[in-house]
């Protein structure tokens, strides 16, 4: 018997495909979850990076916290020219970074709504036929709204409505610094259909480790070890033989 296989999109993570069957299910939401200066942007974007240039995947980036000036330089350090895959219609970077006026109204208490954001995100898959979608990061927009209840509706139907059209969505998510659990992101983990959690915990008075677990991932079978994780000139690396010490 054959069996039936799921589409997979590739990660662009080298060493991260082996631990998920080949690479994340086509058109699911995938959450990256982690403390801040674990690699959630660096992930996400070489995602879109590596998805233009190995998979001729064109990718859209919706940055809701750092400007697409410092995402370039420092994507740079990495070779990742995003600037040449603008220009060859590979990749669109919505900005929507707290130093520029935003041109959408994300909606803030009491109005509660994201089409507009959702409006513009459609807008430039549709221009572009993005496959790959990033929202860096969705923690902001958690703060804009109150209700709990509300956010995840809102969220629920833009991620609906980005997937619907075939895209692979990663968000991401931050993980306050003294919450020892997953806290603040069970809504968005809720939502996704699969969880990547990623730490850079102390392993010694003097030093830290990286590492990356792949808590759920739906259709998959998935490693439920924590590896190894680097970030090394070329982006992030994944070691999939390699157990990450303290776990
Ligand atoms: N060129 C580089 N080489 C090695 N590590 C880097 C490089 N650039 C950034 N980093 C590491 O990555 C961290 C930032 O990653 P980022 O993806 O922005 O984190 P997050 O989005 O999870 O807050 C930095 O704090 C630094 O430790
Ligand atoms: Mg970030």
């Amino acid at each position: 018997m054959t069996q039936y296989k799921i589409e997979r999109v590739k990660t662009g993570i080298p060493g991260l495909d082996e631990l998920i069957e080949g690479g994340f299910p086509k058109g699911d939401t995938i959450l990256v979850a982690g403390k801040a200066g674990t690699g959630k942007s660096i992930l996400a974007t070489q995602f879109l990076y590596r998805g233009a240039v190995d998979y001729g995947e064109p990718g859209v980036l919706v940055t809701l916290e750092e400007p697409p000036r410092l995402i370039k330089r420092n994507m740079m350090r990495f070779g990742m020219d995003l600037e040449k895959l603008e220009r060859e219609g590979m990749l669109a970077i919505v900005d929507l970074s707290p130093a520029k006026p935003s041109p959408v109204n994300i909606g803030e208490y009491p109005s509660f709504d994201l089409s507009g954001l959702e409006a513009i995100i459609m807008h430039h898959v549709k221009k572009i036929n993005a496959q790959r979608v990033v929202i860096d990061t969705l923690s902001i927009l958690a703060y804009k709204f109150k209700s709990r209840d509300i956010l995840r509706e809102e969220i629920f139907k833009l991620c609906a409505h980005i997937t619907s059209y075939g895209c692979t969505l990663l968000l991401t998510s931050e993980i306050p610094a003294q919450d020892t659990g997953l806290g603040v992101f069970d809504i968005e983990a809720f939502l996704a259909s699969g969880v990547i959690v990623l730490y850079n915990e102390k392993i010694s008075d003097t030093s830290r480790s990286r590492s990356i677990e792949v808590l759920k991932l739906r259709g998959s079978k998935h490693s439920s070890r924590i590896h190894s994780m680097r970030i090394t000139d070329e982006g992030i690396r994944v070691w999939p033989g390699e157990i990450s010490p303290g776990t």
